[in-house]
């Protein structure tokens, strides 16, 4: 059992909308239930789940200000939905809340688009990012089970969900998703 950082949870809180704390808590809860199942560092899931989106703290052109400002950002994430946010939260987990574990930061950065560096302890923050119950999903209890029974391939279920949005609405693809999809479908026989 880990200890939660309630001062930081509560810090935290205050500077979300409600909407958003409550996503955050849901998908800390997702992640550590997985966490548990797959035998992953708790704390490690937990800290990554609870920081990854603390970048929305700031309207989209206070993001977008942060993160050119820092040198957060390749010409291609400015493309890409939700890319802006994730950065400036890896930055903020790293100067304001002094992260050093590169894992972790690296799995906050690119928790939108997910990324083929991506090991269980990305895979479990990118699935519970869209698992968090209050979404209410149709087939979150079905997608959660393939999650719980092999966790890479309902990270791969999850992703195809994402991109199947990004198609229907006809948003920009960034290549990180695309190496992330090859990297995920690797071992499978074909
Ligand atoms: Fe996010
Ligand atoms: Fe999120």
């Amino acid at each position: 059992m880990i200890e939660r950082k309630k001062d930081w949870e509560k810090e935290i809180a205050s500077q979300l909308s409600e909407e958003r704390w409550l996503h955050t808590l849901g998908t800390i809860e997702i992640a550590l239930h997985l966490a548990k199942i797959h035998r992953l560092n708790e704390e490690k899931v937990y800290l990554a789940t609870l920081l990854h989106d603390i970048g929305k703290a700031y309207p989209l052109e206070k993001q977008k200000e942060l993160a050119l400002a820092y040198n957060l950002l390749s010409p291609e994430d400015l493309r890409a939905e939700g890319v802006v946010h994730a950065k400036v939260s890896a930055y903020l987990a790293r100067e304001r809340y002094r992260i050093q574990d590169e894992d972790i930061l690296f799995v906050i950065a690119h928790h939108s688009t997910g990324h083929p560096d991506y090991g269980p302890l990305g895979w479990v923050v990118y699935v519970s990012d869209y698992l968090d119950p209050n979404r209410k999903l149709v087939h979150q209890t079905t997608l959660l089970a393939t999650c719980e029974a092999d966790l890479k391939e309902g990270c791969l279920q999850v992703l195809l969900a994402k991109l199947q949005y990004l198609f229907d609405k006809r948003k920009y693809l960034h290549s990180y998703s695309v190496d992330f999809y090859h990297s995920l479908i690797q071992s499978f026989p074909f």
